[in-house]
């Protein structure tokens, strides 16, 4: 059958394409559980038959052990918003180490320094305390809204990720089977090894979805300690919040005395240099940052308003870590946030991420394959699906999963790469400039037909 033919096409031409990249992840997988250190870089997460083991990159451009470059909307998952190698933000990391060290469990100066300018940025935040991972940060926010209110209760959406901790690793991507009726889900560990009592302490909700939080408040109010949200969902897909949508929780949890926290981890740096918060005018009273803030190397943050913060400052709440806020992950700070105060930073950068999301938009269109380009310039995801996907019932009923991979099989081969998941997104970084989208562009213009072709070949295979 035709598919089976492109199918293993595909396979030989990958094979071809990538014999080095297999043969360093045969050897890895016998130290390297997986052959891999995160779970989206493993085949089941989406890189079957093996990941690409890269070699190196270069502004928007990543290459590959096999000697290939490619135009990288992956930028590891969304760090490198300078693109990759930005000089000055490793020059300045290996200056403050040569100067400084690398950590002093000791408090030094430019931690001050970074936290003022971080704080300049970030409209909500009137205090920051530094640390190593977005799964740290979140952690810290949940528990820090716990001893703040006296409350135990955690609201959060399904489809939402908020890092690997065991009160927030829950009903990631659930299956309906398990998280039961949409509208009042049950909470879903989203994996073994996570305490079933957590469970009492989660109320799950569909996003974009007002009345559910409503109920939920209405049972619960004086019990919730806490909304914690994407602001914008990027970890099924990419889904805006519907207007309105932010403004909401804002003002539903202030009426019950719980706090509101905007996890933006992914958002942060990224939508503008006040992340979704600055973008959307909506102010939480915790936010969590990582990924963008650093440049490229391992930072986040925990930030907040005075008076939730004050439990951490006076010792009611404790909050640390041997390597939070250590010379590297400050210097890189202090570098980025001069990057991306460049004016017009993020406007060129919209500009581009816009660019191509119409241009895929008009390409699709014309070539009769039904996709939905969700999201913003710097963060979007193309979906293959009739109708708008606005939640994780949406994603895991309407999107064409088999058909986003046929997608990324086609660009693969042609230079440009994300991640394979139709649940996961395409990044831009500021090293992204028009050439690289014509580049990409010509890519899809050659992928397209084939692609046609193998979706139309596939049928209902190709869900
Ligand atoms: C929104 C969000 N929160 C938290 C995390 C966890 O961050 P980290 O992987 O740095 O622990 C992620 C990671 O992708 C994320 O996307």
């Amino acid at each position: 059958m035709a598919l089976t033919e492109h199918a293993v096409t595909f396979n030989d031409a990958f094979a071809k394409h990538s014999a080095r990249s297999h043969e360093l992840f045969e050897s890895a997988l016998g130290v390297l559980p997986g052959g891999v250190n995160s779970t989206a870089r493993t085949t089941y997460a989406g890189w079957d038959p093996y990941p690409l083991f890269a070699a190196g990159g270069e502004g928007p451009y990543l290459f590959d052990v096999d000697g290939h470059h490619y135009v990288d909307y992956l930028l590891a998952l969304g760090p490198l918003m300078l693109g990759h190698r930005p000089q000055a933000v490793i020059d300045r990391v290996a200056a403050e180490v040569q100067r400084l060290g690398t950590m002093f469990a000791l408090p030094y100066e430019l931690e001050q320094h970074v936290a003022r300018k971080f704080l300049q940025a970030v409209p909500s935040a009137e205090a920051v305390r530094f640390t190593n991972t977005g799964s740290e940060a979140v952690g810290s926010a949940v528990r820090l809204a716990r001893a703040a209110t006296g409350r135990q209760k955690l609201l959060r959406f399904e489809g939402h990720y908020h890092g690997w901790q065991d009160t927030v690793y829950w009903s990631n991507k659930p299956e309906p089977e398990l998280a039961g009726p949409s509208e009042a889900p049950n909470a879903v560990p989203a994996g073994p090894g996570v305490p079933a009592g957590l469970a009492d302490t989660l109320i799950i909700c569909p996003w974009n979805d007002p009345e559910s939080v409503e109920r939920a408040f209405a049972a619960h109010g004086g019990e919730i300690a806490a909304v914690l949200t994407e602001p914008v969902m990027c970890n099924t897909g990419c889904i805006l919040p519907d207007p309105g949508y932010l403004e909401f929780l804002r003002e539903i949890t202030r009426r019950h005395g719980a706090l509101l926290i905007f996890d933006e981890v992914i958002t942060g740096f990224r939508l503008s240099l006040g992340g979704a918060q600055g973008y959307y005018g909506v102010q939480p009273d915790l936010s969590t940052f990582a990924k963008a803030l650093g440049g490229g190397f391992p930072v986040a943050a925990l930030a907040g308003t005075w008076p939730v913060m004050r439990l951490i400052a006076d010792g009611r709440y404790s909050h640390s870590g041997t390597y939070n806020a250590n010379v590297v992950a400050m210097a890189a700070v202090d570098a980025a946030l001069d990057e991306l105060s460049r004016p017009g930073a993020y406007e060129e950068l919209h500009r581009v991420g816009e660019r191509l999301m119409v241009e895929l938009r008009t390409r699709f269109t014309a070539a009769d394959i039904p996709v939905q380009v969700q999201g913003l310039g710097p963060v979007f995801q193309v979906w293959f699906a009739d109708r708008p996907i606005r939640s994780w019932r949406d994603a895991r009923e309407y999107a064409r999963t088999g058909s986003f991979r046929m997608f990324w099989e086609e660009m693969v081969l042609r230079g440009v790469l994300f991640h394979p998941n139709q649940f996961e997104n395409l990044f831009i970084s500021t090293a992204h400039a028009d050439q690289h989208i014509d580049e990409t562009l010509a890519a899809l213009d050659d992928a397209l037909p084939v692609l046609k072709a193998r979706l139309a070949e596939g049928g209902a295979a190709t869900k």
